[in-house]
């Protein structure tokens, strides 16, 4: 008879042997030492949320009272469609594409709501990944949004960098965005920030989007927009969506557009997005949209619904539509007063070089261009908080810190002459 055990033990230790410890994101970790921080004097730059004058939070005016309208209408808390809430879908497809082009295109557009707009990138990639015979190379600024390399690569898409920004002249480097598209490889996707660039400030003219949109559409290369701020960078939501209105509306491109809520309505944590997707015909916008069904079946089953909810109420009312506009304006009229008082504040503490840059720049960050020591300098001696790359957030500047703010990056930059 046989003695064994009819299953020897295994030599295997672990079934994650091959695990790795992934360094914190640098923005939440940065966040997290701000607020471990106890000193009266320190200032967040870190993080891109916005803040009031007083530096707290913001709930819009606009998002209270679609909160009170459907707490007094009374909230369930079922679930949500699996492509989301139909009102929400349309409400921004609406918005983001304007009521012509959206009248226009409406048969030939898929939606899906997504986890804010990195969910939206996601599915983008997802969806990209399902659809074509090889998975496209995707460009990417450099720099650019610290996920989005992560997003793509971890759905096993090639990704390349290309020059955005010239560091010595600290601004958009245009030839060489134009080189690249050039150059690029036939159906690749390339990232495009609608507005606002995260982290430069710098976004092409409509003049230069309008040569970009003729290089791609000559290439075919896909567009895949960003717009996580729109409306919130200049105050004017159609100013602030005119690339990706070119590119579906006058340039007739197939587009997809990643859209978070998060900025503009401050519904940061709450996570409202919508991928949308502009096809060529009408068929293809239907079967996309059931595969958007299906993958987001697969991933989140269905997205949430409070936020989604929100939205959908400003969205729909013109009273509150009309506050959101004002709210959007409030907010980014804040950030540019803040960056002129800092510009405004570097100059009269005699800072050294040139600050131009600053107020060139536009939306929710400032690309300071200061070396990674005196961004560290600056972080342990004064209590002032911002990414390595100095980028910081222009909200989180106030009135009573922007003077020791720019004091202090004299000092430091003076002492390292
Ligand atoms: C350029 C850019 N894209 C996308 C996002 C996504 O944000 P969320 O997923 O919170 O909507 C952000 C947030 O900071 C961003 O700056």
């Amino acid at each position: 008879m046989a003695t064994k055990a009819p299953y020897s033990s295994s030599a295997k230790t672990s079934w994650f042997n091959k695990s790795e410890f992934i360094p914190p994101d640098a923005i939440f970790a940065l966040t997290a030492k701000f607020q471990a921080d106890s000193s009266p004097q320190k200032v967040n730059l870190g993080q891109g949320t916005y803040r009031d004058a007083d530096a707290k939070p913001w709930v819009l005016p606009s998002v209270n009272l679609a909160r009170e309208a459907l707490l007094t209408r009374g909230l369930q808390h079922e679930y949500l469609p699996i492509l989301g809430l139909q009102s929400f879908r349309e409400g921004t497809a609406k918005i983001v594409l304007g009521s012509e082009l959206f009248d226009k295109r409406a048969t030939q557009i898929a939606t899906c709501q997504s986890l804010s707009g990195t969910g939206a990138l996601h599915l983008a990639g997802l969806l990209l990944r399902a659809t074509q015979n090889k998975q496209p190379t995707v460009y990417i600024p450099e720099p650019t949004w610290s996920n989005h390399h992560q997003v793509f690569k971890s759905l096993g898409f090639p990704c390349e960098s290309f020059k955005y920004y010239d560091y010595e002249t600290k601004s958009l480097d245009i030839d060489s965005y134009y080189n690249m598209l050039k150059q690029a490889e036939p159906n690749s996707v390339v990232i495009l920030h609608a507005c606002a660039h995260n982290p430069t400030g710098c976004d092409p003219t409509k003049e230069q989007w309008r040569e970009i949109a003729q290089v791609m559409k000559a290439r075919e290369l896909f567009p895949l927009f960003d717009a996580a701020y729109l409306g919130f960078n200049s105050g004017d939501y159609d100013e602030d969506a005119f690339p990706i209105r070119l590119f579906m509306g006058e340039m007739d491109m197939e587009a997809g557009v990643c859209i978070s809520f998060a900025k503009n309505m401050g519904l940061y944590g709450e996570r409202v997005g919508c991928f949308l997707l502009g096809t060529k015909d009408e068929q293809g916008a239907v079967n996309l949209q059931s595969m958007l069904e299906m993958l987001q079946r697969s991933e989140v089953s269905n997205p949430p619904g409070f936020g989604a909810k929100i939205a959908s109420e400003v969205l729909g009312n013109d009273s509150l539509k009309e506050q959101w506009f004002q709210d959007m304006e409030t907010m980014s009229s804040r950030i540019r007063a803040m960056r002129a008082a800092l510009y405004d504040n570097l100059i009269a503490s005699g800072a050294p070089g040139s600050w131009d840059h600053l107020i060139q720049q536009s939306g929710m960050f400032g690309f300071l261009g200061l070396s990674l020591d005196v961004v560290l300098r600056l972080r342990d001696e004064y209590h002032i908080y911002m990414a390595d790359n100095s980028r910081i957030s222009i909200a989180g500047l106030n009135t009573g810190n922007v003077e020791y703010v720019a004091r202090s990056i004299t000092e430091c930059l003076r002492d390292s002459e």
